[in-house]
């Protein structure tokens, strides 16, 4: 069984999501970029790794009722496995640990594998943004997902988080929990 975390980023970290960024977002943020949330306090910037290896990475953003999702990616290698389900998990459940109302994200209308993840955690469309994309000029469709900060919200992902588990369990992963840093309560 391989241990995995989900922890705040750090700086000894940020080489490695800049490799997954370029495999994944087409480059999306350069390391100024990255080393630039560290110090931002609106952002929650978490990795999950294993053994000191970063498997993915997510960066939200909060702003009064809202958070937004910035970059989101699991390195090639381990996708399908369940690790981005955990990760956007742990974002929500920060999401809901902040007060905030809603999550929302821009997501590529060709990305279907993303928006099924997205689906699956009660994202919705509610639009999108025409020619959002700088590099093909494709559109982006805006997701959201709302109740963040209810209470029936936190009751369902405590109920999800059991499932995540479990299937990684079946994948090989323990998930770690309780870390001081990112308490589940
Ligand atoms: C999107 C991403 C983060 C998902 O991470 P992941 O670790 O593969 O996700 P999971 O293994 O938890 O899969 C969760 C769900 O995603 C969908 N999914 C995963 N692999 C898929 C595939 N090959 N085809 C279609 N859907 C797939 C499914 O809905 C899956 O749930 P299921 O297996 O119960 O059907 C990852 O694919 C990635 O980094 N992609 C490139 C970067 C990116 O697109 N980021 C999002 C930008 S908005």
């Amino acid at each position: 069984m391989r241990e995995f975390i989900i922890t705040r980023a750090t700086e000894s970290d940020i080489k490695e999501i800049v490799l997954i960024d370029r495999d994944c977002l087409d480059g999306f943020w350069s390391e100024t970029s990255y080393l630039g949330e560290l110090e931002n306090d609106n952002s929650e910037f978490l990795v999950i790794s294993a053994g000191g290896e970063v498997l993915g990475f997510a960066c939200v953003w909060f702003y009064c009722q809202e958070g937004h999702l910035i970059v989101f990616a699991i390195k090639p290698e381990y996708q399908g496995q369940g690790l981005g389900s955990a990760l956007l998990w742990q974002i929500l459940h920060r999401a809901h640990h902040y007060g905030v109302e809603w999550v929302v994200l821009e997501v590529r209308v060709s990305n279907t594998r993303a928006i099924k993840l997205y689906e699956k955690f009660g994202f919705a469309a509610i639009g999108t943004r025409k020619e959002y994309y700088a590099d093909n000029g494709e559109d982006a469709l805006v997701l959201w997902c709302k109740g963040v900060h209810t209470a029936a919200f936190k009751d369902k992902l405590v109920k999800q988080r059991q499932e995540i588990a479990d299937r990684l369990q079946g994948r090989g992963w323990l998930w770690l929990e309780r870390l001081k840093q990112l308490q589940h309560s």
